[in-house]
């Protein structure tokens, strides 16, 4: 087997598991691509009580309990990371930006600096807040130094068929999960991802070779 391309984080929050699925399929996506994967679920921080009353939350909970939670070494390791979470009042789930908090002492180490990042999400109605969670959830890239990947209309299938160049998104009406176009953008977004992260990392070892070899 060849060496890996490049190393990608995915690293999401998700109640009800449609951005869980989204993760696994952007995932895929990267690694067909040749990049090391790591996919991994922030940690649930909402109270039991909240989880219980909502039976499909309760579900999924329950069913990813022993999935690896995202640690700051996912971060740190990754030369591209893609953050996806369901939308939540037009913004990014708590869960998820409680864990992008806990990121301060890798930025002040600059270790944040030259990674690429993505990010997609999911909601239930069609003008519920696609970009505007995309887009606050890329605010942290700019703040890390970070080169934020959309995921653009390169594919026809994007434009004619998915419709959203910010990122891959869902939108679940009648509460079932991802379908096939949701996923296929996820994929999509996942080997854009780990193709020009590759460039990205290769430039950067051919810098770095150059200089030491001067
Ligand atoms: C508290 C809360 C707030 C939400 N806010 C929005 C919203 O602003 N717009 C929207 O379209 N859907 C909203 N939703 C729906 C979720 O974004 C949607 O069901 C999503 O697909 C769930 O993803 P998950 O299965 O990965 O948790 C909200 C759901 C909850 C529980």
């Amino acid at each position: 087997m060849s060496a890996p391309t490049c190393t990608i984080s995915v690293i999401y929050y998700s109640s009800t598991g449609n951005i869980a699925a989204m993760a696994d399929a952007l995932g895929e996506g990267a690694a067909a691509a040749g990049a090391q994967v790591r996919v991994r679920k922030v940690r649930e921080t909402a109270p039991p009580e909240a989880i219980a009353y909502n039976e499909k939350w309760a579900d999924f909970v329950e069913r990813t309990k022993d999935d690896e939670v995202a640690t700051l070494d996912d971060v740190e390791w990754a030369d591209g990371i893609a953050l996806g979470s369901p939308t939540r009042f037009g913004g990014p789930a708590s869960q998820l930006k409680a864990f992008l908090d806990t990121t301060g002492g890798l930025w002040a180490q600059n270790k944040l600096v030259d990674k690429v990042g993505t990010s997609f999400t999911s909601v239930s109605t069609a003008h519920g807040g696609l970009e505007s969670t995309i887009l606050a959830i890329n605010n942290h890239f700019y703040h890390w130094g970070s080169i934020v990947l959309p995921l653009g209309y390169e594919n026809p299938f994007l434009l004619k068929e998915s419709g959203n160049p910010y990122g891959a998104s869902f939108v679940a009406r009648k509460g079932a999960g991802p379908d096939e176009v949701a996923l296929t953008a996820a994929r999509m977004q996942g080997e854009r991802l780990a193709r020009v992260t590759a460039w990205i990392r290769a430039g950067r070892q051919a810098q770095a070779g150059t200089e030491s070899a001067s």
